[in-house]
């Protein structure tokens, strides 16, 4: 699925540089639309099979895995443990919430030890206890710290669609975000023996079963505990450091790191540590909890105050690193080829526009691509990124979604009434993709495993929507217009 829209994406473009004929491309260009929002729907639509609930909580360390058979009572007390650690209403039962919440992006590290690990740190916050002391007397459990703030690290090998630059700089932005706030020091050996090993691997890769990669969605990564000192991921899944759609390296990167140093899953909702992927958001990265676990296993930073940059900077950081990045060996191909994109969409001259992160590409109809320009520059209401966006035909207009917002420009001039709110127009937050669809006249919006139609005119959801996504199946799995 990753692998397909990738080639896609690219393909798509060396079709429209290649092409005159407008209706092909046109069929073509909704095809890749389609191919793109399909695969994003589906990669975050499922939901856990109830049968498939008790591989989960063994899978997790809620169960004991030796067991195969376990007691009604037991399995309803490690479904209020997850739901617990999830933020989800404590029912004990495996709801459709719970078997969603099972099924959505996260880490492979197991949860078990995290309700212990949190009721230690809460426990010595308010007691005030030396935290030397305690360490001592508690927190020695075999593998649970370095014996030394100084440690050295190693990229063993790389993600696809990104460049070494980038991964180097978002893997040491992500060590540097642990040291900011902690004793510790962290260095990177490009050979030799390293306290730290990241690498990419599919599939099953000598882990043991249970820890098998599980291809795009489901467990990104994992690491273990120390002295260990390695984090794997999933190389099945899409990587992006700036992109809006797939998973971002550097938050996985920061987390998986957060295991090698002895850090279990927090249950606070916006710890890094927490066991879900979630996006940059506008809160700093690192939670109190976060910092108080690091501290507590390696004590304060030597200058003593902590050091944190806002999320928002790092969002521009990342996109700063891939575009820095140095145009070495693929030149044939443009930038925006070499990773995915956001969204993708044609204005009424023929003009195809790429959007990733805070930048878009334009590529004329003669085939004519211009370099990455930033949102801002021409949209300039925007927020930082945006997570569809398509032209319509019908009023001559450009529609964004980000978010619980719709935008609506007229050339570069954003429409008197803008940005609205989806709920508004009885469209979903967050959208997958959106695009003019000119057999039923109306734009079509998705998400998870729906679709919307919104009415151009009226603003409003047509009658009868949303629908699933099998509408479209036979669509997608014809033959392509190349
Ligand atoms: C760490 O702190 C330094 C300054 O001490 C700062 O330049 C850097 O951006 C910080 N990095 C992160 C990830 O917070
Ligand atoms: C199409 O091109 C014309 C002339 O270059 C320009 O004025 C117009 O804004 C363009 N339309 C769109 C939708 O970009
Ligand atoms: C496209 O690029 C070619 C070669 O660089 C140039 O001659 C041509 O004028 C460009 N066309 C447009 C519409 O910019
Ligand atoms: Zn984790």
């Amino acid at each position: 699925m990753l692998d397909l829209s990738t080639l896609i994406s690219c393909a798509s473009v060396d079709f429209i540089w290649s092409s005159d004929m407008d209706l092909q491309l046109l069929v073509f260009l909704l095809k890749v639309e389609l191919l793109l929002c399909m695969s994003f729907s589906e990669a975050v639509s499922t939901s856990l099979k109830p049968g498939d609930a008790q591989d989960f909580l063994e899978k997790y360390g809620y169960l004991h895995e030796q067991e195969h058979t376990h007691s009604a009572d037991k399995v309803t007390s490690a479904v209020r443990q997850f739901q617990w650690l999830s933020h989800l209403p404590i029912t004990g039962r495996l709801d459709s919430t719970t078997l969603l919440k099972m099924a959505s992006p996260r880490c492979g590290v197991k949860d078990r030890g995290s309700s212990k690990a949190w009721a230690r740190r809460v426990n010595s916050i308010f007691t005030g206890q030396s935290q030397q002391h305690f360490r001592k007397k508690r927190y020695t459990r075999p593998g649970g710290k370095w014996y030394k703030q100084h440690l050295t690290y190693q990229i063993v090998n790389w993600p696809r669609h990104l460049s070494k630059g980038p991964v180097r700089l978002a893997v040491r932005t992500a060590f540097q975000l642990w040291s900011n706030v902690s004793g510790l020091v962290f260095h990177e050996l490009s050979e030799g023996p390293t306290d730290i090993r990241l690498a990419f691997y599919e599939g099953e890769h000598n882990d043991g079963t249970s820890n098998a990669f599980d291809g795009p969605g489901g467990a990104l990564a994992h690491a273990f505990f120390p002295c260990r000192g390695e984090a794997h991921f999933d190389k099945a899944e899409r990587w992006t450091l700036s992109g809006h759609k797939g998973h971002n390296l550097f938050l996985v990167t920061a987390h998986e790191i957060g295991h090698t140093l002895g850090l279990e899953h927090s249950p606070v909702r916006h710890a890094l540590m927490s066991p879900y992927y979630k996006k940059l958001g506008r809160s700093l990265l690192l939670s109190w909890d976060d910092i108080t676990a690091v501290q507590q296993l390696y004590g304060k930073p030597s200058g003593g105050a902590v050091m944190q940059i806002p999320s928002q900077d790092l969002s521009w950081a990342m996109q700063d690193w891939e575009l820095s990045e140095e145009p070495m060996g693929d030149l044939t191909q443009p930038h925006y080829c070499r990773n995915t994109f956001d969204a993708i969409t044609m204005d009424g001259n023929g003009t195809v526009l790429i959007f990733r992160g805070g930048l878009f590409w334009t590529v004329t109809s003669e085939g004519n691509g211009s370099a990455p320009l930033p949102l801002k520059q021409r949209w300039p209401q925007l927020p930082f990124a945006i997570e569809a966006a398509a032209f319509s035909p019908l009023d001559g207009k450009l529609y964004f979604f980000s978010g619980k917002r719709i935008w609506r420009y007229s050339g570069t001039v954003l429409d008197l009434g803008f940005p609205r709110k989806s709920s508004e127009c009885d469209m979903p937050r967050h959208p997958d993709c959106a695009f003019f669809y000119a057999p039923l006249g109306h734009m079509v919006v998705f998400k998870g495993s729906r679709y919307f139609v919104l009415n151009l005119e009226t603003l409003r959801s047509e009658p009868y929507y949303p629908r699933g996504l099998g509408d479209w199946k036979e669509c997608r799995d014809g033959p392509t217009a190349s």
